[in-house]
């Protein structure tokens, strides 16, 4: 499905790989209804856009991707734009760091209702619009999962939890969709490391761990891992070029898939898991 005309919702607009998502879909023709929970960062980095790409029709919607009137709203906007809503990116996530028994049930529920609600809301509100065969509507879902959602990193098991989840929502649903009849069709980008500002906005809990130096060398090996990472570009190009060509898999970085290969392998052959942090 081309990405050159119609309208895209974003969530997470506002941060790294959002931002470059939404702006790769305005230089294409599309237009982008650019969500996220900052509404002063929102409102810049679409200020931003608009004077970049001034053809393209862009709107601001603040809102928590885990309340799913959000969503519907997000929908309806997007249907008043030209062409009507043709693709969603289900983007916006938080990390915190902190050992599984250790973190705050809080953080659980945060990382749960931001990863993981938040694509569930995203998914039935897009998929309403154009699931049905009959309803002469073709879109698209692109779920922004992580390759923690096909290996799991230590320090991060609720972001590790809630992107298998994802993973799994959105094969599942490919599998739905195909049964169905439906022209629709949904993706999942399971990228590795990229560098945006996300391990700077999710503070861990200072002094809440018993083993702070398991703890700070597993963050330190996490921010330098993304310091380092891949231009978020990778992933706006994984997506337009993954959802010109209807592929489920959106693999930016080679590794990833590797390392998702060498998990199965070891499931097959009853070898422990390994740590990828080293
Ligand atoms: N950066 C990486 O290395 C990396 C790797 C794999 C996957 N990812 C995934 O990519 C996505 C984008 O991450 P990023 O690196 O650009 O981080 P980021 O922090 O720059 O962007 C995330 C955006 O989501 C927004 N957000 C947070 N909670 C929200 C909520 N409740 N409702 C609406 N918006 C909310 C934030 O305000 C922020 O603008 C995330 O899902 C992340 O898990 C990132």
């Amino acid at each position: 499905m081309e990405l050159d005309r119609g309208a895209a919702i974003v969530t997470g607009a506002a941060g790294g790989i959002g931002t470059c998502v939404a702006r790769r879909l305005a230089s294409a023709g599309m237009s982008v209804v650019m969500a996220d929970l900052d509404g002063a960062r929102l409102a810049q980095v679409s200020e931003e856009l608009a004077a970049e790409h001034p053809e393209a029709e862009l709107v601001a919607v603040r809102g928590d991707v885990g309340d799913p009137e959000h969503h519907v709203e997000l929908v309806e906007a997007a249907r008043c734009l030209d062409g009507g809503l043709r693709l969603s990116v289900l983007n916006a996530g938080v990390s915190v760091p902190g050992l599984s028994w250790e973190v705050p049930l809080e953080t659980w529920e945060l990382t749960t209702r931001v990863n993981y609600w938040g694509v569930v809301h995203g998914l039935r509100a897009a998929l309403d619009e154009f699931a049905d065969p009959s309803a002469g509507r073709t879109g698209w879902v692109v779920a922004v999962a992580s390759g923690a959602g096909l290996v799991a990193t230590p320090g991060l098991a609720p972001y590790v939890a809630t992107k298998h989840a994802v993973v799994g929502m959105m094969e599942a649903t490919h599998h739905e969709l195909a049964r169905v009849g439906s022209p629709s069709g949904v993706s999942v980008v399971c990228p590795g490391n990229i560098a945006t500002p996300m391990p700077s906005r999710n503070e861990s809990i200072p002094g809440a761990s018993a083993y702070p130096e398991v703890l700070e060398s597993i963050e330190a090996a996490v921010v330098s891992g993304v310091e380092a990472g891949a231009d978020p570009s990778t992933v706006a190009d994984a997506i337009v070029e993954g959802v010109a060509e209807e592929r489920f898999w959106l693999m930016p970085q080679p590794e990833i898939a590797w390392a998702a290969g060498d998990r199965v392998r070891r499931i097959g052959e009853g070898e422990p898991p390994v740590d990828l942090l080293g």
